[in-house]
């Protein structure tokens, strides 16, 4: 037995010795405050107090702990205590699974330091990795000595108040039950075993040998499969196993499943499996895949290429030929890993008729339905029960761990559950799109565009995903947020050996951008103008007409946004010409980039529904079928159902996202759950408010107060009714519905694709080390038109947590299977990479939007990235096409230029 103080209490435990803390702390002590990303000591979500100090209880074996103060998230702590009050006060937990790591880091510094500055927090911090708020509220956060939350609105006024996210008390108290945090105590767990190999085939022999051998439960492989065992997004291209049958097409793939006590599935080595490989050779990027003689990788995509997009408006050719100057350029990025810190992790109950799985998700009925297909069930007999979502940023929308989870407890009858390791998570799921792009922009002697071409290859990896989300996202974006008469994009999604990619904050749209406004630079060079003006020119707004024939009628606010950024990019540029008239080493550069990006899905219907029930015992319910993954949705759809019906937000309790009670909300994707699932929300609100008046008479303008089962009415008139819920025959519901007017595209492109557009532009200032290659970004300046804030405080934190994503793209990120699949290899910002963060908020309403709202989360990584390469050029004379702008590549680019 191993005996330490936890919490302030002596515990014993019969872990054995060499077993992480973390892993004692969660699995034999029931506390699963401290979390897990990586089990390596990289990102920190495990970060306890050691005998005071700050420890990552993963890298600690529980013998270490004998005799030591071990303290936990859980721990009752008047420090504690204020952090995690000054966490909520200040948005600085979004999905939350970095904030009990956050949190203790923080309490470690206060304890020695209990007024610290800035950089001390940010250094303090800097073991944590966290991936949604880009760090600067928890800075905030942690330097609050007296924090207090804001007064709940009353009735009528939660849209545009910074209300504290509803969800959040459990987030930073570590009780959230994120998919690895609950599971039936008599569970198999499962292990998938994955393929080594990028290309090969396969023969399998006696598993049923192998687990009495291995002392399994179960190996179960594609065979097992009770119903199709095919998935994927589209609705007619299902071109993904669940299960590899004999053959796979990128190095992670499912191959088989081992059930069965823990230890025994964890003490299983891959080489002892009967598997007969025969490696094949790999298509590894879009050149191999694409070249003569490439063998097929799919019998239904000639050539490898999955799908084209295409747009076409003008004649190209007429436009270059209109304008006095004309850029080009060839443009190339990486795989990029969403990072979330919660790796996928869950678990599945057999019922008599079907199954249950709890999971981490971003699309509850997309599971629901790929889930069903794969065991062979009708829908309705699989219920999908999300668990808290550590991060997700497209990474989740794709199943991953349900249909295997929902496989396993069909056929074993037993419950099971399964955790990823980092290791696998980044092996098997999605990434973004890797991009190869060829452009080719034009402009009038004052600077007005009159031409824009672009071919792009997205390399879509093994298995199609959203390869074709991103195929046609990208020709209706990629001339940017521009007024441009002549338009021809063509793309290509291409199927190689690599992994899959598919949603990632964006569809295309980052990569594109950094094609489009490197040319506009080079537009602005060639003609002599400021970058900033030549944008302000070209600039989309009201009653403009886009490439696809889309009139703009409302919100269309870039003309906002730049000229709120206008001071700033005249400062920067001063700054940057009176440091570098006399720098040579340390150089500074401006950069400044725009972007715009259509809220939901391409030219597809996705509508959302809301029900909201005021019950006979006077309580309100939001039924709220969309998936909160630290973005805040929960609050903001709660803040317009309460306006909207006229009852203050804190009457209101939530089920969320349970496709037993709750109905389609559709994905948590695309910008689109404020926006669509806001205005169902409205509607539903308005439907109930509508059916109260009704039953009271009343007019329009009357006031609502809800006490206990006392419904009063009032008018403006003084009228005054008071309904006894209680006698009402049944409850009182109101529905709403909503799906954004689009139109399909004709073949060159041309119609609605979406109901409105977010806007944005940002300038970034940064400093080049001209010896090294390394790029310090000293400070971003964003203006982003949101149509309305409903909630101002998760709306600069999407935007605070899109510009550190982006910042990562620009300098650090590049996912190599097989390299990079863990978070040592994989670089992501730390509190230290991210600068300080200027935002203006325009808000241009949207008529569709509720009170005026339309989506913010992609929005906002769109512009850093090129603004980012623009300022390294602005510093050092050197155009960077290909992204991250590694070190080694500045440096060759500067020594070659
Ligand atoms: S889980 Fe311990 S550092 Fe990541
Ligand atoms: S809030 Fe930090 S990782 Fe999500």
């Amino acid at each position: 037995m191993i005996a330490f103080t936890l919490n302030g209490a002596p515990v014993e435990t019969d872990a054995p010795g060499f077993a992480p803390l973390s892993d004692t702390l969660r699995e034999r002590l029931g506390l699963t405050g401290t979390k897990v990303g990586c089990e390596a000591g990289d990102c920190g979500a495990c970060t306890i107090l050691l005998d005071g100090q700050q420890a990552c209880a993963c890298l600690v074996p529980t013998a270490q702990a004998e005799g030591a103060q071990v303290t936990t998230i859980e721990a009752d702590d008047p420090l504690l205590a204020r952090l995690r009050l000054a966490f909520l006060a200040h948005g600085a937990a979004q999905c939350g699974i970095c904030s009990p790591g956050m949190i203790m880091a923080a309490a470690a510094l206060l304890r020695r330091d209990p007024t610290p500055s800035r950089d001390a927090v940010a250094d303090a911090i800097g073991g944590v990795l966290c991936r949604c708020t880009g760090y600067l509220k928890i800075i905030d956060a942690v330097m609050d000595a007296a924090p207090s939350l804001p007064t709940a609105p009353a009735a009528g006024e939660a849209v545009g108040a910074s209300v504290t996210r509803l969800d959040g008390w459990a987030k930073v108290a570590g009780t959230d039950r994120f998919g690895a945090d609950q599971a039936p105590a008599d569970a198999l767990w499962l292990r998938v075993v994955r393929s080594p190999h990028a290309r090969a085939r396969f023969t399998l022999g006696d598993l049923g040998a192998a687990a009495r051998r291995l002392g399994l439960d179960r190996i179960l492989s594609a065979a097992d499969i009770p119903g199709r065992n095919a998935f994927g997004i589209m609705p007619n291209l299902k071109d993904q196993p669940a299960l590899a049958d004999g053959e796979v097409r990128f190095r992670g793939e499912a191959v088989l499943m081992l059930l069965g006590p823990r230890a025994a599935v964890e003490a299983v080595r891959d080489a002892e499996l009967p598997i007969a490989w025969t490696p094949l050779p790999a298509l590894h990027g879009v050149a191999a895949a694409t070249a003569e003689g490439a063998p097929l990788l799919h019998a239904h995509a000639p050539g490898n290429v999955l799908v084209r997009g295409y747009l076409e408006t003008g004649d190209v050719a007429t436009g270059h030929a209109a304008g006095a100057a004309s850029a080009e350029g060839r443009f190339r990025t990486a795989f990029v890993e969403h990072a979330y810190i919660e790796p996928e992790a869950g678990h599945a109950l057999p019922l008599a008729d079907g199954v249950e799985v709890f999971a981490c998700t971003q699309a509850p009925y997309m599971d629901r339905e790929e889930t069903a297909r794969v065991v062979g069930l009708p829908e309705d007999s699989v219920v999908i029960r999300p668990s808290a979502c550590g991060g997700g940023f497209g990474g989740k929308l794709d199943v991953s761990i349900q249909p295997l989870l929902a496989v396993a407890a069909r056929v074993t009858g037993r419950p099971v559950r399964i955790v990823y390791s980092r290791t696998e998570s980044m092996a098997s799921t999605t990434k973004r799109h890797p991009a190869e792009l060829r452009a080719r922009m034009s402009a009038d002697a004052e600077g007005r565009f009159t031409s824009f071409e672009l071919d792009g290859d997205f390399n879509t990896g093994a298995y199609a995903s959203w390869g074709p989300t991103v195929a046609n996202r990208v020709p209706v974006h990629a001339s940017g947020p521009y007024r441009v008469p002549h338009v021809r994009n063509r793309t290509r999604a291409i199927y190689t050996n690599d992994t899959p990619a598919g949603a990632f904050r964006g569809f295309g749209v980052p990569q594109a951008a950094i094609a489009t406004e490197s040319l506009v630079d080079d537009l602005a060079e060639a003609l002599g103008m400021d970058r900033w003006e030549i944008r302000r020119r070209n600039a989309l707004g009201i009653g403009d007409v886009t490439p696809s024939g889309q009139v703009l009628h409302a919100s269309a606010g870039l003309p906002q946004c730049l000229d709120a950024l206008k001071p700033g990019w005249d400062a920067m540029a001063a700054r940057v010409a009176a440091h570098n008239a006399t720098a040579t080493r340390h150089r500074l550069g401006a950069g400044i980039a725009c972007m715009w990006y259509g809220c939901g899905n391409t030219s597809m219907s996705n509508p959302s529904r809301m029900r909201v029930v005021l019950a006979r015992d006077g309580g309100l319910t939001l039924f709220n079928g969309a998936v909160d993954i630290g973005q805040g949705s929960t609050t903001v759809i709660g803040q317009i159902c309460a306006d909207a019906l006229g009852l203050p937000l804190g009457a209101f309790r939530f089920v969320l996202g349970d496709t037993d009670r709750t109905h389609d909300a559709g994905k948590t994707s695309a910008s689109r759950q404020t926006f669509v699932s806001g205005r169902a929300a409205y509607e539903a609100g308005r439907d109930l408010r509508r059916r109260i008046l009704a039953l009271a008479n009343a007019g329009e303008d009357a006031a609502l107060a809800l006490d206990g089962a006392r419904l009063t009415v009032r008018d403006r008139a003084g009228g005054e009714r008071v309904i006894d819920l209680g006698a009402l025959a049944e409850d009182l519901e109101g529905d709403g519905r909503y799906d954004p007017p689009t139109t399909g595209l004709d073949a060159k492109g041309q119609g609605i694709p979406y109901a409105t557009y977010g806007f944005a532009a940002q300038i970034a200032l940064v400093r080049v080390d001209t010896v090294l290659g390394t790029v310090k970004v000293e400070a971003i300046e964003a203006a982003q038109d949101v149509g309305r804030a409903v909630n101002p405080q998760m709306v600069l934190g999407q935007i605070h947590g899109g510009i550190a994503q982006g910042l990562g793209l620009a300098l650090m990120e590049e996912f190599i299977p097989g390299r990079t699949e863990n978070l040592h290899d994989y670089l992501i910002p730390t509190a230290g990479d991210v600068p300080p963060i200027r935002i203006h908020l325009v808000e241009d309403p949207e008529p569709e939007g509720p009170y005026g709202a339309k989506g913010v989360g992609e929005p906002a990584l769109v512009p850093t990235a090129p603004a980012i390469l623009g300022a390294i050029r602005h510093a050092t004379g050197v155009t960077l096409r290909q992204v991250p702008v590694l070190p080694h590549r500045l440096w060759e680019a500067m020594r070659d230029r």
